[in-house]
């Protein structure tokens, strides 16, 4: 079983990235060859500063390996250090419906959010996600809700390349969503109605994987609720039902189980246990982050030994997909190299 997920560098990893996906990818560790990559071409599809895109590249594989990856477990790399995910997108836009593209609602949301430019990357954004996939023939994506229809897609994507160049084969492997059942979709604190998340959301609303645990507890405490009093999931309950579903997935148990232990408590006890969980489940993360994070050669070299076995993997879809796509020479394995030509012209 292949496991492939992939993440924003923002940096700044909220609460719901670590419960909907980052709590996911640990776990899958024991299930199967995970791999996981972290999408800095993503990040330049909209207005963005050089720099910084660096250093929080650097946050987030500290995070990510502070929260349990393991380098000698799974892989983990940048996106940009395997061209193939370029070379595939591309490849894939000769199976990608305009239209579609077009529809996506982060399409929609971020072209509106856009105030100088609306970048043709951020059209093609779910392609290179398609790319980042099927490149290593995954089975199992683990994300959040908030990237279903990106999934969709990409299914799509891989199907209609199977039917039109893979004479009747799963050349491209159809990957499967893996959306958690608790905790796909964490909201923000102070506005419900809307997920958490780093862009959109409000700085009181949203708990980060780095905050202090003070921090932590004062936002989980004014965390707005309704004006009822009971402990239970509703639609006209949003801000409590968020509640329970966060400490439902800190805790690996149903929705229902919190509800009836819960079921005579005041909300304000409630957040402070919600407050307690939180601030217990994120701490062996935050911990450990200040160590591995002040050593950049040190993540830069795992960035780059992963790179080495995902490039290895994805070259080796590529050379099937041109292949098949009449792509290139027909026996591409024997085919002078582009190094081999550019010494033949020097010299
Ligand atoms: P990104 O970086 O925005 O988010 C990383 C992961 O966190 C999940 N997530 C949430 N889960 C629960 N509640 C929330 N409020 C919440 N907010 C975010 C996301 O669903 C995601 O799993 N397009 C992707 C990155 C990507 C990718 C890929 C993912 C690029 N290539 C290939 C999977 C496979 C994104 O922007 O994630």
């Amino acid at each position: 079983m292949r496991i492939f997920s992939g993440i924003q560098p923002t940096g700044r990893k909220h609460l719901g990235n670590y419960i909907g996906a980052i709590a996911q990818y640990i776990s899958s560790q024991e299930r199967g060859e995970g791999i996981f990559c972290i999408v800095d071409l993503h990040a330049i599809t909209v207005a963005y500063d050089p720099a910084e895109l660096r250093e929080r590249l650097y946050d987030t594989t500290a995070i990510l390996l502070a929260a349990g990856l393991d380098p000698e477990r799974c892989i983990l790399f940048r996106q940009s250090d395997v061209p193939e995910h370029t070379e595939l997108t591309w490849l894939l836009c000769s199976v990608t419906e305009l239209g579609r593209l077009q529809r996506m609602h982060q399409f929609r949301d971020k072209s509106i959010a856009q105030r100088e430019l609306v970048s043709a990357g951020l059209l093609l954004y779910p392609v290179l996600q398609a790319a980042d996939v099927l490149a290593y023939r995954a089975d199992e994506v683990p994300v959040g809700e908030d990237q279903r229809e990106h999934l969709e897609l990409m299914r799509d994507v891989a199907r209609r390349f199977n039917t039109r160049f893979g004479g009747g084969e799963e050349v491209l492997v159809v990957p499967e969503h893996r959306i958690p059942s608790v905790g796909a979709r964490i909201m923000d604190l102070q506005d419900p109605a809307r997920k958490m998340s780093t862009t959109g959301g409000s700085a009181q609303g949203t708990v980060y994987v780095l905050d202090e645990p003070r921090e932590i507890e004062k936002k989980l405490k004014s965390a707005v609720t309704d004006s009822g009093s009971e402990v239970r999931s509703a639609p006209d309950k949003q801000g409590i039902s968020n509640l329970i579903e966060i400490l439902a997935a800190v805790r690996g148990v149903e929705r229902t189980v919190i509800e009836s232990e819960f079921s005579d408590a005041r909300y304000g006890d409630f957040k402070a246990a919600v407050a307690a969980a939180v601030v217990a489940y994120l701490a062996p993360a935050r911990e450990r982050y200040e160590e591995l994070r002040a050593d950049d050669a040190a993540l830069e070299s795992i960035l780059q030994q992963g790179a080495l076995r995902a490039g290895a993997i994805a070259s080796s879809t590529l050379l099937d997909v041109r292949t098949r796509m009449g792509v290139g020479p027909l026996d591409a394995a024997s085919a002078p190299s582009t190094s081999g030509a550019a010494d033949t012209v020097n010299g």
